[in-house]
């Protein structure tokens, strides 16, 4: 297998917030990777802006540092090579300064992208800023990262104030879970194979467990993280596009808008969750580890850093089948799978093993990306007939070698940017829908002034989730090993 790499056309990236954390650790060090592999034409160029008031060798250094710290694999030619793509401009998102100068900076012959690696107040400000000044070309896209608003009122507006200014053929609104090669895999697995998609359904599946746990904490993103918690942080977009690409119809093409319309469906699909199917925690202080209200410095805050909940899809697909979805800082391991149960065999030809257990595909997207099937096969050995469960396990690193080593879900995203590729991006109705089914479950647990229970650091998250499980007869899978 030999992985290709096929150059985009050449293109201005104006990236806005260029000295910001996202753009350091992410952005930068992202594209330096793409034109390491000779995916970023030689003709591209990068111009960093923001309101800091230097000149583009200070940028350089700038990006030269993040580059060393973020892609320390990183070659000294190509370094410099890549630096002479990148300019600095300063501007000021929301005031007139820097606007003359941006526009004379820009090319009229190449692809234009403006990615907005700011928070979502300057979203519209910026867009409106990019039209008064004539940049917004026809062949020009916006990208916005996420949070894509607060709620539903506010992603609304945000669609209104960015859609007054680009086409939503323009618009790319980043969920950096699409860009993940697994999440991709998953789309491959079900729609390239014939062997699943008879099987999945609601006669045949009876749970699918989505979890993507993390060892860390809020430390560090406090300010930010205490207004949105797991739920808007991580549910309403993570693990919101892992489950409807999980439950999505086959879409007839692999485009956009064909995968974005089905998507959508599982969206407004989803009923209401009832309070008793949800779990939210907040990680504990415990002796010398500050907990989460150090972390975000406010002693009666009561966001969740921790959420499980019980979702249910109504239509005749999914009916009655249970897509439970966890996701929590500060736990045993980090792990994120879909894990798709499938139901126990009816009947068993075999006295004296017990009941028999159901296959679970289990999907890893990281780390170690693979797919994993649990299997029953006899026990080997003599005397008696004996069952016993394994895994047929592949690990695309032992599978594929080299070529399992996939860029990081950025450089995915940014080149598909380029290209003019919306797959992978969530549109403005889909962000608005998962927003409509999140925004209620947010109102109902403040109304009724429910407190996040507490959990232990590095444990599997807080008992009201284990009971939400035993109580419908099923278990979670282990998370850590
Ligand atoms: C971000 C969230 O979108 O995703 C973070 O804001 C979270 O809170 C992160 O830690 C997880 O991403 P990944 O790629 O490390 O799984």
């Amino acid at each position: 297998m030999v992985s290709r790499v096929i150059p985009v056309d050449p293109f201005d990236l104006v990236l806005f917030g260029a000295t910001g954390d996202l753009a350091q650790r992410k952005i930068l060090p992202g594209l330096y990777h793409r034109f390491e592999v000779g995916q970023m034409p030689e003709e591209a160029r990068i111009i960093g802006t923001a309101r800091s008031d230097m000149d583009s060798d200070g940028f350089r250094a700038v990006v030269r540092n993040s580059i060393k710290e973020f892609a320390p694999s990183y070659e000294k030619d190509t370094l410099d090579r890549f630096l002479s793509k990148v300019d600095y401009v300063p501007v000021d998102a929301l005031g007139d300064a820097g606007w003359s100068d941006l526009a004379k900076a820009l090319r009229s012959d190449v692809i234009r992208a403006f990615y907005l690696s700011v928070g979502p107040g300057l979203f519209s400000g910026i867009a409106q800023r990019l039209y008064d000044a004539g940049l917004a070309t026809s062949d020009s896209r916006i990208v916005v990262e996420k949070p894509f608003g607060h709620d539903l009122a506010s992603a609304k507006a945000l669609n209104e104030g960015l859609r007054a200014c680009f086409q939503e053929h323009q618009i790319y609104r980043i969920d950096h879970y699409l860009g993940k090669e697994t999440v991709q895999n998953l789309m491959a697995l079900r729609f390239a194979n014939s062997l699943f998609e008879p099987l999945w359904n609601a006669t045949h599946i009876d749970h699918v467990q989505i979890t993507v746990a993390e060892t860390v904490g809020v430390e560090g993103r406090g300010a930010y993280y205490d207004q949105s918690g797991a739920m808007r942080d991580m549910i309403q977009n993570h693990l919101v596009q892992l489950m409807c690409l999980t439950a999505m119809e086959p879409p007839s093409k692999f485009s956009p808008n064909s995968v974005r319309d089905e998507k959508v469906k599982v969206i407004e699909a989803l009923e209401p969750v009832e309070p008793k199917d949800i779990a939210r925690g907040q990680y504990r202080t415990e002796k010398g580890d500050d907990g989460y209200l150090d972390h975000v410095g406010d002693p009666g805050s009561r966001t969740e850093s921790y959420i499980a909940l019980k979702a249910h899809i109504g239509n005749w697909r999914w009916a009655g089948v249970p897509f439970y979805l966890r996701t929590g800082k500060r736990l045993r391991g980090r792990e994120s799978e879909i894990a798709v149960f499938f139901r126990d065999p009816p009947h068993t030809i075999f006295p004296n093993v017990g009941p028999l257990h159901g296959n679970v595909l289990v999907i890893r997207l990281q780390p170690d990306e693979g797919i994993t099937l649990r299997t029953t096969i006899k026990e080997p050995g003599q005397g008696g007939f004996r069952l016993s469960d394994v895994a047929l396990d592949m690990s695309f690193a032992d599978a594929l070698g080299d070529n399992a080593k996939s860029p990081d879900a950025y450089e995915r995203l940014i080149m598909d940017v380029i290209r003019g590729d919306q797959t992978l991006f969530m549109r403005g109705d889909e962000a608005e829908a998962a927003w409509a089914w999140v925004d209620p479950i947010i109102h109902g647990w403040e109304e009724r002034g429910d407190k996040p229970a507490k959990y232990d650091q590095g444990s599997s998250g807080p008992e009201e989730a284990l009971m939400l499980m035993h109580r419908d007869g099923r278990r979670w899978r282990q998370i850590g090993g």
